[in-house]
């Protein structure tokens, strides 16, 4: 079931409900690390991803449950920071149990993360931040090897808002003896929810959501029971998604409120958006209106979701043009639109220009990576005809059902 077979040219029609949260579960799971007795993570969604960690979390002693509502998740017979080769190269957000267990074991021993391939993702300000911390690395045999004899607290300073980084340094933090000031902190609502959680486990955290945060690290912390927040980045898929196909959808438990960058766009292109308690209703526009588009931290418009614009972008009615100034190598989707028809044209690796066609034609495309791979299934219900999506392994770490959800609004999807 590595494909996806798509019927395009039908207006989106319908509901449905936004899965939990990915960027937020992950660090979550990784936090229940420093725990040392049950948590109960609600809303995590079923994706491949989450699948990944629950099995590194078990292999480092944890006992793990899945329930219809969650997952249980209890680290207190975790001794050992070791964690196997496959598991982390394949996913980026394992990252994420460095500062855990430095935290929870003063020791690790990993593989280099993988995850998407996306241009150079390195590891220096998660590294640089965790020696300020007392921490010490060193390779060995191909392996990352971090020990601290004594984790402290320290006032860090990042150059750059890295998610990955501040996740770290708040998991390490939380577990260091003292304080810890960081500045130049990511301020993504994924941050807010594992401060949340850690919070609620008894941490002592201030300033989450801002670019400051101080933590008071060393309190004991205790098992809770956390929901997960709905997924921002699911939601802006089919939000642009719609603009790009037409119609009008009600996305249920969407997160308006994280998502102002995105509404802005998707009223710039055209679209009508209304928020309400229960979530966000989304009409389209005949034509997707040409605009211009710049990727940045939050509370910008997020990097996840430029593929799908870029992709709307392409149905549109004039020129957009689209920098992306987080990651190199986040166009790969533009020769598969090409094979569509689109027209598109990149002056270097962070800037394309797009030049809207009045029809996309149904073809065989290719995912690379996970939201290019969603990106190029909007771009398929705006095609006319059929078009075969493969590679759709990456799409499964991200969409618990993208399949089933763009079905629920009316269009004709299969996995094949
Ligand atoms: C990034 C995105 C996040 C998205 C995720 C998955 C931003 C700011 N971050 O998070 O929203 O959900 O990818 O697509 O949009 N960097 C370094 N050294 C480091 C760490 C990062 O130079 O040690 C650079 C990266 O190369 C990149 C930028 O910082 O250019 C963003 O990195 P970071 O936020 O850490 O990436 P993720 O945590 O993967």
């Amino acid at each position: 079931m590595d494909s996806i077979r798509i019927q395009g040219g039908i207006a989106l029609q319908g509901k449905v409900r936004i899965q939990g949260s990915k960027n937020a579960s992950l660090p979550v799971l990784a936090a229940t690390l420093l725990v040392g007795e049950g948590s109960f993570i609600r809303n995590c969604p079923r994706i491949a991803d989450v699948h990944s960690m629950t099995s590194l979390l078990k292999s480092l002693g944890c006992s793990v449950h899945w329930q219809e509502a969650g997952i249980f998740v209890d680290s207190s017979k975790v001794r050992r920071g070791e964690m196997p080769r496959e598991a982390v190269t394949g996913m980026r957000s394992s990252l994420c149990l460095l500062g855990a267990l430095i935290g929870r074991c003063g020791e690790v021993t990993m593989e280099y993360p993988g995850g998407c391939v996306i241009g150079e993702r390195p590891i220096d300000l998660h590294l640089a931040a965790l020696r300020q911390m007392g921490v010490v690395f060193s390779e060995q045999k191909g392996q990352l090897r971090a020990m601290a004899k004594r984790l402290h607290g320290a006032h860090i300073i990042l150059p750059f808002p890295s998610v990955g980084a501040t996740e770290n340094i708040i998991l390490a933090g939380v577990a260091a003896e003292g304080e810890t000031i960081l500045e130049g902190a990511a301020r993504e609502p994924e941050i807010l929810a594992l401060c949340r959680y850690l919070s609620c486990c008894g941490a002592c955290i201030e300033g989450a959501g801002s670019s400051k945060i101080v933590i008071w690290g060393g309190r004991r912390l205790c098992g809770t029971e956390f929901r997960v927040p709905a997924d921002r980045i699911v939601a802006g898929t089919y939000l642009l998604g719609c603009i790009g196909v037409g119609g009008n959808i009600f996305l249920e438990q969407a997160p308006a409120e994280e998502m102002d960058a995105v509404l802005l766009a998707a009223q710039e292109m055209g679209g009508h958006v209304c928020i309400t308690r229960e979530g966000l209703y989304v009409q389209a526009p005949v034509r997707p209106l040409a605009v211009k588009l710049i990727t940045s931290p939050y509370p910008g418009f997020p990097t996840d979701l430029q593929s799908v614009a870029l992709a709307v972008a392409s149905k549109g009615s004039g020129r957009t043009d689209i920098e992306e100034t987080i990651f190199e190598n986040r166009f790969r989707i533009v020769e598969e639109l090409k094979k569509m028809g689109a027209c598109i044209e990149q002056t270097d690796s962070h800037r394309v220009a797009i030049r809207g066609v009045d029809s996309l034609q149904g073809a065989q495309v290719e995912a690379r990576e996970l939201r290019g791979g969603a990106a190029l299934v909007a771009a398929a219900l705006m095609a006319e005809g059929e078009s075969f999506v493969r590679g759709c392994s990456y799409i499964y770490r991200g969409y618990e059902n993208i399949c089933r959800d763009f079905r629920e609004l009316g269009a004709r999807v299969t996995s094949v």
